[in-house]
């Protein structure tokens, strides 16, 4: 069984129909790619996924469960964890506090679990803010622990915003363009952190632009046109379809 089953799924906003009838599976432990020109209905799919909207037809199944319609906190909860294309960092909290709100996501729904767990909530936060630290580490971040978010570059953020996901520790993980706006350098850097975080053995769906990235990275690529899915398969197959070619990869030269 995959890890991910999406089946007919649509969303209509009034007249614009900008998801239709889109079906495809995630295995486990892939780095699976969603492209398409802009307005698409990537960013709408990534929506009804981590349940930001829900749809108006159509079926989605973690490990064969249904989660169509499960608010994001339950997602994240069953291990669905997102970045965002628009930034969405605290920025009057350090680098680190911003990791631990992931932490605490994740932790609040067994407070009550935890209390008992830990002899104090002081050694809970040391726990979070060493696993914070660990994280920032992981993602290269480790000089910006305590800076705070708003003295930091938009590069350094995007990588933080992927701490703070990867501190709900999911089972897969939606990375909304964690290339956009990068230099070539950080491009390149954000490209080895998508490895490094699928080789820890997280499922990664990723919406990007960067067609060199996502050919780089992707095991299998979805390609979505007005709402449509328009082809599905490995970077060779969505390359060679005449149809990408003609909407896509055309349209962008
Ligand atoms: N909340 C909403 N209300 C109305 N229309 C919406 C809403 N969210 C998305 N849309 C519309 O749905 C379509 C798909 O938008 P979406 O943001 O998913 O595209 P995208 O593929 O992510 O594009 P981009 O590459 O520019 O990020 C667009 O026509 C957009 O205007
Ligand atoms: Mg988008």
């Amino acid at each position: 069984m995959a890890l991910l089953e999406v089946k007919d799924l649509s969303i209509h906003f009034g007249g614009v129909k900008a998801v239709q009838n889109v079906s495809f599976n995630i295995d486990a432990g892939i780095v699976y790619a969603v492209i398409g020109p802009n307005g698409a209905g990537k960013t709408t799919l990534f929506n009804l996924i981590t349940g930001v909207y829900k749809p108006t037809t159509g079926e989605i199944r973690l490990d064969g469960e249904p989660i169509h319609g499960k608010s994001p906190n339950e997602l994240a909860e069953r291990g669905v964890a997102r970045t965002f294309q628009n930034l969405q960092i605290c920025m009057n909290m350090t680098a680190i506090e911003n990791v631990m709100v992931g932490a605490h996501l994740r932790l609040d729904r067994n407070l009550f679990k935890a209390a008992l767990r830990w002899p104090s909530l002081r050694k809970r936060d040391r726990e979070l803010r060493e696993e914070a630290a660990e994280l920032m580490r992981f993602v290269g971040l480790e000089s910006y622990t305590n800076a705070r978010a708003d003295t930091m570059s938009y590069g350094v953020l995007k990588r933080l915003e992927i701490a703070r996901a990867l501190a709900m520790k999911p089972r897969m993980i939606f990375l909304d363009e964690p290339a956009a706006g990068l230099n070539p350098k950080e491009t390149i850097e954000v490209d080895q952190l998508v490895r490094k975080v699928a080789d820890s053995g997280i499922t990664v769906v990723l919406v990007e632009h960067d067609m060199k990235m996502v050919m780089n990275l992707s095991d299998r690529i979805l390609v979505l046109d007005y709402g449509k899915k328009l082809a599905e398969g490995t970077g060779e197959e969505v390359r060679k379809n005449p149809d990408v070619i003609a909407a896509y990869l055309g349209a962008h030269g």
